[in-house]
Formats: structure tokens, sequence, C-alpha cells
């Protein structure tokens, strides 16, 4: 029996930490690498079927930008560094798209999946011995929160960045957005961006500290194992919108007022 660090598995392991993602690499490969990164693939809409091709035939064929795919994926792998550094090149667009993506993931994916183990488990109470009642009740808090910040950034964040970008292609600025840009800036975005990680962590806390079925009870774990992948996804989200995002639009507003210095 040799040591763990000398086993194929883990020099396996080590090579897929280091790997050098480039566009005639397969897209199959890719994701066998790193699994991981099927939440790219799902966020980007791109169809599965990759057959022997490269990431740039796929990304040509779902007309995807490949140097953002590449810095997408690049990051996601290596989180060595802030995303800000290489995505903060991309228009704005493609990122808004993408984080669009994610939020109907969680809306009408992830949460009524999470919900939905919760109701189960709470069916089987007798058998788990637990307070599953109550962790539905504050899940379902949860979810209520959880829209109120989605839907500001799809209602209000969202569409004003779109339009001032659109504006600052235009020769002169609608009246519509002068007047929007007068009462609103990205700066009150920050003011309003709660962390809406920080309340699933307490439910993670409520499930590990004060709830006690086995840990052999394999639905529980389950729904742990869901939540810490959720919080987990939830951060990247919350990366990509306040490094990524918000520095963007802060130059674009830069810019704006320099391009129409009267409004
Ligand atoms: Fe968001």
């Amino acid at each position: 029996m040799g040591f763990p660090w000398c086993s194929d598995k883990y020099i396996f392991q080590k090579k897929i930490k280091a790997m050098q993602i480039y566009p005639s690499m397969k897209m199959a490969e890719l994701i066998q690498y790193d699994f991981e990164l099927l939440a790219v693939i799902q966020r980007l809409k791109i169809p599965f079927g990759f057959k022997e091709k490269s990431i740039e035939t796929v990304c040509n064929e779902e007309d995807i930008d490949i140097d953002f795919f590449l810095n997408l994926v690049r990051w996601f792998h290596n989180r060595d560094s802030m995303p800000g550094e290489t995505l903060m090149h991309h228009p704005v667009k493609g990122i808004i798209r993408y984080l669009r993506s994610t939020h109907s993931c969680y809306i009408d994916y992830q949460i009524p999946r999470i919900e939905s183990e919760i109701i189960q488990l709470e069916n089987n109470e007798a058998a788990i011995g637990s307070k599953m009642q109550l962790l539905l009740k504050f899940f379902r808090e949860y979810i209520s929160e959880f829209t109120v910040h989605i839907n500001m950034e799809e209602q209000k964040v969202f569409p004003y960045i779109l339009q001032l970008d659109e504006n600052l292609g235009l020769d002169e600025p609608t009246q519509e957005f002068i007047k929007l840009s007068q009462q609103y800036s990205i700066r009150n975005f920050l003011e309003e961006h709660s962390d809406i990680e920080e309340k699933l962590s307490d439910l993670r806390n409520i499930m590990l500290k004060y709830m006690s079925p086995p840990s052999n009870n394999c639905a529980f774990t389950n729904l742990l194992i869901e939540i810490f992948r959720m919080g987990k996804d939830l951060e990247d989200h919350t990366l990509l919108e306040e490094k990524v995002l918000l520095p963007q639009v802060l130059k674009l507003e830069d810019e704006f007022h320099r391009k129409f210095p009267q409004q």
C-alpha cells in the first residue's frame, strides 16, 4: 500500500489543477477534467453533444465570444485570481446575459429543488427525529428575501446598465435615459446589494449544529451538500457582480459624463 500523495489519483488531481485551457482543446475533454465547469456551459446555454469539437468550434457555432468563454472557464477552474482582471474587458451585455441565466437557474431549479427536498424530509420527520418544519419556515423566508434581491437586479439594475451602454453609443442620449441617470447611479446598487449567501450559511449552521439525524441519512446529507453547493455558486455570482460588472459600470458612467458633460 503506497502513500495517498504518491497514488495515480493524486497525481491526476495535481494535473487537473495545472490544466491549461486553450481554444483547440476538445470541449468534452475540458468538462471531463473539471466537471464544475458544467455550470458555465449551462449558463451560456451551450447544448451538449460536443462530439470531437474543440472549444473554438463550439463557441463559433453558438455565437459565443471565445475570449469571454476562455476567461470565464479559466477563472472558474483556477480560482487563483480575481475575475475582474480579465473579464472586465468584455462587453457588459455578455456578463449580464450570464448573470441573468444564473438567476433563472436559482429560481427555476435550485431553490425549488432544495425546498422540495426539505418537504420530503419533513414528511419523514418521525424517521429522522429532527425539526424539519422550522427548517422549511426558515428556507421559505430565505426564498422571499432572495426573490426581492433578484427582482431588484432584473428589473432595475440590469436595465439601467444596458441603457447606459446603449446611450453611450449614441450622438445624443435619450430623454428617458437622461432622466434616469439623474436619479440613479450604480453606486446606489452597491449600497442596496445585500449578502444573499449569509442567510444560506446560517441555514447550514442550523443543520450542522442543531439538528441530529444520523449522518448515514442520505437524504439529509444530500440536502446539506446541495445547500453548500448553492452557497459556493452564490459566492461566485456575487464576485462576478461586484468585482466585474460593478467596476465596469463605474467606468461607463464616467465615460458617459465625459461624453455628455451637460447631462
Ligand atoms: Fe445577482
